[in-house]
């Protein structure tokens, strides 16, 4: 019997970087994926093949609607869309391949099958019908999400899809629908926008993106209405008859009342997504779930069972590529002895629409609930000279800091690379920095960034170009 320091079950974000680690740390290493390619959902039907038709639908929309003004004349651009699907394949097969690369270089051995724990220290691999069984001093649960269904709205991936169908659609359709206005939905809901569909969004809170900063969250839905996205807020989708040729939504207010009918041709149901453990024998294994049906752990990615872990999508916080991936560097270097640690109160989120959102600590509403008092630093991307020149000007930064230390609690951006311009208040939160040590930072002009210098200094009610 093959045996090994440290199997991984699952190779998503979480189990391949933890493998990779554990590797770089010494340990015999083996992951299980029972997919047949490596990288879970992020790679596969995830972060990559969404953020790849994101790009190459926003080069179309440029395209047709950016160039001239510019003084760049083209003719209107044709969508071809199997083309496009053709790119965004070749952009998950080549992350997949860097994974497998990973695996060799670090001899981490790769068992292709469904992963089961037979008892501590011992996993099953069982694929096209054979088993084997595998000991090991340490298990590590990374097995991840799926997505969350609605009751009596059935997922056929063709006209009724979850985002794996929609990343995958074979022809743009008319009138998309989609329930849920949560990442998923914008940003798969601004690629077929993009793209030609008609986008109806139905959310059940009267608000999207909830858990963001709802200042950013209400400029947003006022850029994306702009845009031709139409909401419809504090509703709720009863039903999905599919019997027609079209799809016919029965909706209703979330508390109640009378309902309508929205017609569409596909239907999008982006309302979550749910811990991943089937098939892993966690019940017999004794490893306990918590009450939402995540692996429950200890502040060290400890389950109820001695030497078996979970990280990821699959345990408590927020399901990001990201903290999968820290948590898996994390748990390896506890599991070698080492003081492994994530800080949970500085993970950036980012929802990769154009423009882009992005989020990192304590929202204005979290503040408020918590009773701390902060100052707010705002600046517009209007009065940001880069963004003047490029016509790009669209939302702002807003920093908000402790009222009496001047310590930087959060920091939300709406606007063009938001996702990239974040990770300084990544860095700055890491070290504990003050706003005065933001705003006294030299920043290259002309940069965007350079908003996020005078958001700083609008702290302390100095901006300069404003
Ligand atoms: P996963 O990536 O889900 O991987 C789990 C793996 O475990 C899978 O490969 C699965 O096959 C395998 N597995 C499960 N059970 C077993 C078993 N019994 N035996 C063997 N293998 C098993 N996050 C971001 O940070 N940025 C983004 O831009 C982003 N975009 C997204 C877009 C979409 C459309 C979706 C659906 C998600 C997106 N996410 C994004 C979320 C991100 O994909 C997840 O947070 C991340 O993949 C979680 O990583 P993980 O390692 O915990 O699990
Ligand atoms: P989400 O949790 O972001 O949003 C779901 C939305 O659906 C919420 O606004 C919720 O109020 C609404 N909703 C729930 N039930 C509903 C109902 N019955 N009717 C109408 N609305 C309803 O989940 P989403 O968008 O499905 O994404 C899943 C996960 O994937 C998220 O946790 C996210 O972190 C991750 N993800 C991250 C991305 C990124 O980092 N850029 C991109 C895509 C996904």
């Amino acid at each position: 019997m093959a045996s090994y320091d440290l199997v991984v079950i699952g190779t998503g974000p979480g189990g391949y970087v933890c493998a990779v680690r554990a590797a770089q740390l010494g340990m015999k290493v083996a992951v299980v994926e029972k997919n047949p390619t490596l990288g879970g959902t992020c790679l596969n039907v995830g972060c990559m093949p969404s953020k790849a038709l994101l790009h190459a639908s926003e080069m179309f929309e440029e395209a047709a609607h950016s160039f001239a003004k510019m003084g760049v004349s083209v003719s209107a651009p044709k969508l071809d869309l199997p083309s496009m699907m053709n790119f965004k394949q070749q952009g998950i097969d080549g992350n997949v391949k860097g994974v497998d690369f990973l695996m060799k270089k670090n001899k981490i051995d790769v068992l292709k099958g469904a992963g089961k724990i037979v008892g501590a220290g011992k996993v099953e691999v069982s694929a096209n019908g054979s088993t084997q069984t595998i000991e090991t001093k340490n298990i590590v649960i990374a097995t991840g999400s799926d997505i969350a269904r609605l009751k009596g709205i059935e997922i056929d991936e063709k006209r009724i899809v979850s985002s794996t169908g929609a990343l995958s659609l074979e022809k743009v359709p008319e009138r998309l629908l989609i329930i849920g206005a949560g990442v998923i939905g914008l940003e798969l809901g601004s690629v077929w926008k993009r793209l030609g569909a008609e986008v109806m969004v139905v959310e059940f809170l009267d608000r999207i993106l909830p858990g963001m900063d709802g200042e950013i969250a209400k400029q947003f839905q006022r850029i994306l209405e702009k845009q031709g996205f139409a909401f419809k807020l504090g509703t709720k989708v009863t039903a999905v008859d599919t019997s027609g040729k079209t799809l016919l939504a029965k909706v209703e207010p979330a508390a109640g009342g009378a309902s309508e009918t929205i017609e569409a041709d596909v239907v999008l149901v982006a309302i979550g997504r749910v811990p991943f453990t089937d098939g892993l024998g966690l019940k017999e294994a004794g490893v306990a779930l918590d009450n939402r049906g995540r692996v429950q752990i200890d502040p060290h990615f400890a389950t109820t069972v001695k030497g078996i872990y979970a990280i990821g999508d699959v345990v408590a916080g927020p399901m990001l590529a990201h903290k999968a991936e820290d948590e898996g560097v994390a748990v390896a270097e506890i599991i070698a002895g080492q003081a492994g640690h994530v800080n949970y109160d500085v993970i950036p989120g980012v929802v990769y629409t154009t423009p882009e959102v992005s989020s990192i600590g304590k929202t204005e509403e979290e503040l408020k609930q918590a009773g701390i008092a902060y100052t707010v630093g705002k600046f517009p991307f209007t009065a940001n000279g880069r963004s003047k020149v490029n016509q790009t000007t669209e939302g702002f930064v807003k920093i908000l800091a402790d009222a009496k230390t001047d310590r930087v609690l959060g920091v939300h951006i709406i606007g063009r690379e938001a996702g990239e311009m974040i990770h300084e208040a990544a860095v700055l939160m890491e070290f504990g920095g003050s706003a005065e040590d933001l705003a006294r930072t030299c920043h290259a002009h002309p940069t965007r960034s350079e908003a996020i210098k005078e958001a700083a200094l609008a702290v302390g009610k100095r901006a300069i170009h404003m």
